[in-house]
């Protein structure tokens, strides 16, 4: 019989259950089989897990992971057995028409672990071991040297990447940017914003240790239940409005919100997942404003090395947004806290 390990699956929105499944195995001479140690739950797993994402039953949960490869194939030049390293959450190819433009994210054979069919079919990080394709172009060796943490790198897989080229696409030193959501991707979007000479970040939520958190990493928290989002960034900017406005959130309320913060000839950067068909806008406003408007599957493989350097530098410190740490098997109770925002951020151990 095959061996087997034990992984996150998702049975139906909102029932995720710790099960034994067969371990994988390499298939392709490009793949790495990575023994993970620590993986963390996004805000791109709620997706499927409140429903707004349909996906068929039982996939392995989980695109944020880090770990020791166990196996490489024959065709793998970079990486050798025993190496440490973390995975983007998006794969590419590396070689076709956008992969070749630097635009990874939209590379024509994309896959996301643990998304399900729809996004590649590639099985999850949420579980003892992991399959990486294209792993020279998809992994990085973790920096044995330095200011980083494993909690840090961890995120340069996703959060932290996503967080930085959101604000980095768009930004200018001096900038003032504002950014909707204090999630740990708005966190992050901060944190890079401070960290590439943003003039001053703004950061506007409704949960209260979010915005305390932010505030500690230096940015102007707003909380939109007690003033207006759009008169507190007027009132910082010479009634201007800010330089880039971030979408840290992916629901239609808050991009109408973060539209109303981009001044004119200003940058609406939305990292936040889009999955419905048509969604209502200010169109007008958008135009008048000749707002310029960046959006998808962020660009990870282009950009992690910057932030992996970063923090190696100690220039950014993602680690410290983790709220809570907790066992894979307890991985049930680990969605339900963070659903409910009770968490913040939550690193699963995959061993416990
Ligand atoms: N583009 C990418 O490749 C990529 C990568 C990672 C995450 N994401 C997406 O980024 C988004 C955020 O991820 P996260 O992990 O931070 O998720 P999260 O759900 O934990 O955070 C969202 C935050 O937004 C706040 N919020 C909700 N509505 C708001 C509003 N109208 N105004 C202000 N704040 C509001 C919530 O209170 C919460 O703190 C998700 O949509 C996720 O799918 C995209
Ligand atoms: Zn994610
Ligand atoms: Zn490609």
């Amino acid at each position: 019989m095959a061996p087997t390990m034990n992984a996150a699956v998702l049975r139906a929105p909102h029932t995720v259950e710790v099960t034994a499944v067969p371990r994988p195995s390499i298939s392709e001479p490009t793949d790495i089989l990575v023994r993970i140690e620590k993986t963390a739950i996004c805000g791109t797993d709620l997706h499927p897990y409140e429903g707004r994402l349909e996906i068929e039953p039982d996939v392995i949960l989980g695109h944020e992971f880090l770990g020791t490869v166990e196996a490489v194939g024959s065709a793998v030049t970079q990486i050798t057995e025993g190496d440490r390293v973390v995975a983007s959450c998006a794969v590419s190819c590396g070689a076709c028409y956008q992969c070749r433009r630097h635009q990874p994210g939209n590379c024509a054979g994309s896959r996301i672990f643990g998304l399900g069919l729809a996004l590649g079919d590639l099985a999850g990080g949420q579980a003892e071991y992991v399959v990486v394709p294209s792993a020279d172009i998809n992994a990085r060796i973790i920096p044995t040297a330095g200011a980083a943490s494993d909690d840090d790198i961890l995120f340069a897989g996703d959060i932290m990447t996503t967080g930085y080229e959101a604000v980095a696409r768009g930004m200018r030193p001096g900038d003032t940017v504002a950014v909707v959501g204090a999630g740990p991707v708005g966190l992050c979007a901060a944190m890079a914003a401070k960290a590439l000479g943003a003039g001053q970040v703004i950061i506007i939520d409704r949960v209260t240790s979010r915005l305390k958190e932010a505030q500690n990493d230096g940015a102007i928290a707003v909380d939109a239940r007690e003033s207006d989002p759009s008169d507190a960034v007027l009132d910082l900017t010479d009634w201007r409005g800010a330089d880039l406005v971030v979408d840290a959130v992916g629901h239609e309320t808050a991009l109408v919100s973060a539209i109303s913060l981009v001044r004119a000839g200003g940058t609406l950067s939305i990292p936040g997942v889009y999955t419905e068909e048509s969604i209502t806008l200010p169109f007008a406003e958008l135009y008048l404003k000749g707002v310029k408007v960046e959006m998808g599957v962020s660009h990870i493989t282009e950009y992690m090395d910057e932030v992996i350097a970063l923090s190696v530098a100690g220039k950014l410190k993602p680690s410290s947004i983790i709220s809570h740490r907790m066992g894979l098997s307890e991985a049930a109770e680990a969605y339900r806290l963070f659903e409910t925002r009770e968490a913040t951020k939550i690193v699963l151990d995959p061993r416990s």
